[in-house]
């Protein structure tokens, strides 16, 4: 069914978690909630169970009002049959896989065969046929987030909520089991909504994503909108674009990527020299305003190449790291700044202290705005 958030506000207190979140998720389709910790994820996903109260907003699931502070209506989280994953394992230990499945569906007094039936589906949906007699305390995390799975699929809830699932399970589990619950997502058709600060994990998982910043949603869009076209500079960085430069307002001799790039601040790292004598003037720190615009460019973006190559701005690799299949390279421009490039190919090519040419292609970035200041 599906879920229709509008102007949702929430405080802890004195404390304003969530200011003013509008959201639809669609029916079958899954939402992922992303932001770092503390942006108002849990708050935002527990208003929707019902586990928190808003101190405004409304709330519809399934075209039907769950929560409206202006009309004081407020349904009891057991009665909106929301289905609910978290981070802890929330199995039985002493009951069976099978045992565990089956409970909500006796408390709901199934009868016998129509029970049998549903465990066995959903027991083949969430790839835990072969361990349905197994006692649960002896699985291993991923299974025991599985039997979690089954057992709020049992419920046949009306909307599912996953808030981290997956943060406990090491990192090559991590990855099978996103890949498992985006198939048992789709295969189900249940309307979802998934809790994250993982940029991997929300685009694997995602119809649509939410992004997040310090209780407000900056940006609605397809994993590839979020991931290709991030709203503002601090969206890129947070999906991983590795470079955000500072567009200068007019010339400093340094232009990567067709922008003038300013220098950099100088309590920006412990390498780089205070800059004296007859710098550019705009490198006085403590007096410069913060740029309004940003090159935003991926690291897998940037060139490296040998000194002095035409066209190239000359800059000192600071480290190089070996990853297998490419190598990684901080590098330093004459102005201080960072860059970080990452070169396929598995052999280093150049070392720490080599000095070499940096070239951003003119399309190769993303000139945004800074964040807006809450
Ligand atoms: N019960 C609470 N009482 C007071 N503050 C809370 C409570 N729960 C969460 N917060 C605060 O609200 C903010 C958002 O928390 P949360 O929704 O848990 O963030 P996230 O899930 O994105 O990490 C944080 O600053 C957190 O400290
Ligand atoms: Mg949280």
């Amino acid at each position: 069914m599906d879920v229709e958030i509008t102007d949702l506000q929430l405080h802890y207190g004195d404390f304003h978690a969530v200011k003013g979140i509008d959201l639809t998720i669609e029916d079958g389709s899954a939402l992922v909630l992303l932001g770092p910790s503390g942006c108002g994820k849990t708050s935002t996903m527990r208003t929707v169970a019902g586990l928190e109260t808003p101190t405004g907003g409304r709330i519809a699931i399934g075209g039907r009002t769950v929560f409206d502070a202006e009309q004081r209506i407020n349904v009891a989280p057991n009665r909106r049959n929301i289905g609910m994953v978290f981070q802890s394992y929330a199995v039985w230990p002493h009951r069976t896989v099978r045992q565990n499945v089956e409970y909500p569906l006796k408390v709901r007094k199934v009868a016998r065969a129509e029970r049998r039936t549903a465990v066995e589906e959903i027991l083949e949906l969430t790839g835990l046929t072969e361990y349905a007699e197994r006692g649960a305390s002896q699985l291993s995390g991923g299974q025991m987030q599985r039997v979690a799975l089954a057992r709020s699929l049992a419920m046949s809830p009306s909307v599912l909520l996953l808030d981290e699932p997956l943060s406990n399970l090491d990192a090559l589990l991590r990855e099978n089991l996103r890949n498992e619950l985006r198939r048992i997502q789709q295969e189900s058709g249940l309307t979802s909504v998934y809790v994250t600060h993982d940029q991997a994990e929300a685009l694997a998982l995602a119809d649509k994503i939410a992004l997040m910043r310090a209780g407000r949603i900056v940006q609605v869009g397809s994993p590839s909108d979020l991931f290709e076209s991030p709203t503002d500079s601090e969206a890129a960085r947070f999906m991983g674009f590795e470079n955000i430069l500072p567009i200068a307002d007019g010339d400093t001799g340094l232009r990567l990527g067709g922008r003038p790039i300013a220098p950099a601040a100088t309590d920006d790292g412990d390498e780089i020299e205070e800059t004296v004598g007859e710098a550019p003037a705009a490198s006085s720190a403590a007096g410069k305003p913060a740029a309004s615009e940003f090159l935003c460019v991926r690291a897998e973006n940037v060139e490296i190449l040998p000194d002095g190559e035409h066209g190239a701005t000359p800059a000192t690799v600071s480290v190089a790291t070996y990853q297998g299949r490419s190598v990684e390279y901080d590098c330093h421009l004459d102005g201080g700044q960072r860059v970080r490039v990452k070169a396929s190919g598995a052999t280093p090519r150049y070392a720490r202290g080599d000095a070499v040419g940096i070239r951003i292609g003119a399309d190769a970035g993303r000139v945004l705005s800074g964040a807006a200041r809450a």
